[in-house]
């Protein structure tokens, strides 16, 4: 029961009205799975959705076809993205073409697909493009931007000995795999929402007596912890979770510690999860309570260095429009930053079917002020954010500047909203009291 007063507390801290949105007001709950069938289902209805946005993608870059070629276990990035739930590889060498042509060969499937290992397909790869006549074809050749430099070296020198000269005058369009595999479609935002809520009972759990007893678990424990917990929930992940004591030496580098948690150590997690080709990437803090103390709130200086991290959410927010380029969002909100008197970092990135997803940045830790080639992006709406960021701030109680770090995700609504947070944003220290037993049921509700 305690334990419960305890996250009430947590949670009644006062929201920011910034964005009307705030820390969620309930404990978070455990969401499970569809069964797999289902999931594949799904799956499915999202990837033919997408696909079938790729010819109106090519008119906006007035591309008429799109050509991607690749060997089993060296498939293009893209591939990913496009593969049906049951498939695992692309498999011998699979050639996909996009194309725009819905004047000729009526009924034939966009894109057309070939599965070959005897060469024929070069024959009815000519014989097709004879027919669709493009003009320009564009090849996944880029030198800066992974996901639009997929076509392997091998595959490009085939392509060049098996396609008259004409077919390979081709044009390297990257913002086209950028631009895909970014993209949304609407019914993927409530399983990821559960997705989110569930990171968040993961990490109330992780920040609570029953994974932490001070002066025996080490960050380690609760980094394995969280991978367990991972896998009892049918997530997979994409990172290591990284759990540090926070010191004001510990960053960068993103290896958590290997302390002894003690009472009065301000805590941090760092950690994502995989599911339904969806990623998640999330950064709460936490406060272990000195208990023995009769200490039952955090001291106010950090509780201060949260809000100085929920108003740097808020400046990058309020900046954030899409068509802006990464780099502009940057340095428009380091000024206000500056304006305000916050020290700290931005490195805010993409996020979707990866967990560092193809689009504009907003900073890298190398890199706190300007980004080429990513940052010169533009902002994409109809995608997913990590607001990723810290906040210096002096907490007088230790006469030391701390890192504030903290990674929320936002997703598109529409022109007039923008931005909004999936699940909600920490605002509030989680409070770990090594005294409070917790019993199965009464704050961690499966559902
Ligand atoms: C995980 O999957 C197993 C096997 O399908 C199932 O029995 C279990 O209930 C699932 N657990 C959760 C938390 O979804
Ligand atoms: C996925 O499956 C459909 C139907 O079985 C097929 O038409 C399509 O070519 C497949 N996609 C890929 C990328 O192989
Ligand atoms: C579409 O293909 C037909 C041949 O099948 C060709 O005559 C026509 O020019 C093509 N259209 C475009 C827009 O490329
Ligand atoms: C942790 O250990 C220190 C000494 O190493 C001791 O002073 C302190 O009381 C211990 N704290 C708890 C909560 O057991
Ligand atoms: C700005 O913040 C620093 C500490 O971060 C403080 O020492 C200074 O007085 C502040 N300046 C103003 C103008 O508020
Ligand atoms: C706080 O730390 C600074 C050095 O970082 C030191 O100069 C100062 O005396 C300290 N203040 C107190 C009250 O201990």
């Amino acid at each position: 029961m305690r334990l419960l007063l305890t996250a009430l507390t947590v949670f009644a801290f006062v929201p920011c009205l910034a964005y009307g949105q705030w820390h969620p007001e309930k404990p978070a709950q455990y969401h499970e799975l569809p069964p797999l069938r289902e999931q594949a289902r799904l799956f499915n209805e999202w990837k033919d959705e997408r696909i079938a946005r790729i010819p109106a993608l090519l008119k906006k870059y007035d591309i008429d076809a799109w050509l991607l070629s690749m060997r089993e276990h060296n498939e293009d990035p893209l591939w990913w993205s496009l593969k049906n739930a049951t498939q695992f590889a692309p498999h011998r060498r699979t050639v996909l073409l996009f194309h725009t042509n819905t004047s000729s060969l009526a009924g034939h499937p966009n894109p057309l697909v070939w599965v070959d290992n005897t060469g024929a397909v070069w024959d009815e790869l000519r014989w097709i493009l004879v027919q669709y006549a493009p003009q320009r074809i564009a090849l996944n050749t880029d030198r800066h931007i992974a996901f639009g430099g997929g076509l392997a070296v091998g595959e490009w020198m085939e392509l060049y000995e098996q396609l008259p000269q004409e077919w390979m005058k081709a044009v390297n369009q990257p913002m086209l795999a950028v631009e895909y595999i970014a993209a949304r479609v609407p019914g993927q935002l409530s399983y990821y929402r559960k997705m989110q809520e569930t990171v968040w009972a993961m990490i109330q759990e992780a920040f609570s007596a029953r994974v932490i007893e001070p002066n025996i678990t080490t960050t380690v424990d609760v980094e394995w912890w969280f991978r367990e917990k991972i896998q009892t929930q049918n997530f997979s992940t994409w990172v290591h979770p990284r759990v540090s004591v926070i010191t004001p030496q510990s960053f960068p580098g993103w290896a958590g510690t290997e302390d002894i948690i003690q009472e009065g150590d301000l805590l941090h997690v760092d950690f994502g999860v995989t599911a339904m080709s969806m990623n998640t990437d999330t950064q709460h803090m936490a406060y272990v309570l000195r208990t023995s103390e009769g200490e039952s709130d955090a001291p106010e200086g950090h509780k201060e260095g949260i809000k100085k991290a929920n108003r740097m959410q808020d400046i990058v927010l309020s900046q954030m429009q899409a068509g802006k380029t990464g780099n502009a969002v940057l340095q428009a909100s380091l000024r206000q930053m500056k304006a305000e008197n916050i020290s700290g970092q931005i490195y805010c990135h993409p996020i979707g079917d990866y967990a560092h997803a193809p689009g504009a940045v907003m900073g890298f830790t190398n890199l706190p002020e300007y980004v080429p080639v990513l940052g010169e992006l533009p902002i994409l709406p109809n995608t997913w954010y990590s607001i990723e960021l810290y906040a210096y701030h002096l907490v007088p109680e230790r006469n030391e500047t701390l890192r504030f770090r903290l990674e929320e995700t936002v997703h598109w609504v529409d022109d007039q909203v923008g931005w909004k947070f999936v699940h909600g944003r920490q605002e509030a220290l989680h409070l770990i009291d090594w005294q409070v037993p917790s019993s199965d049921g009464d704050f961690f509700v499966q559902s």
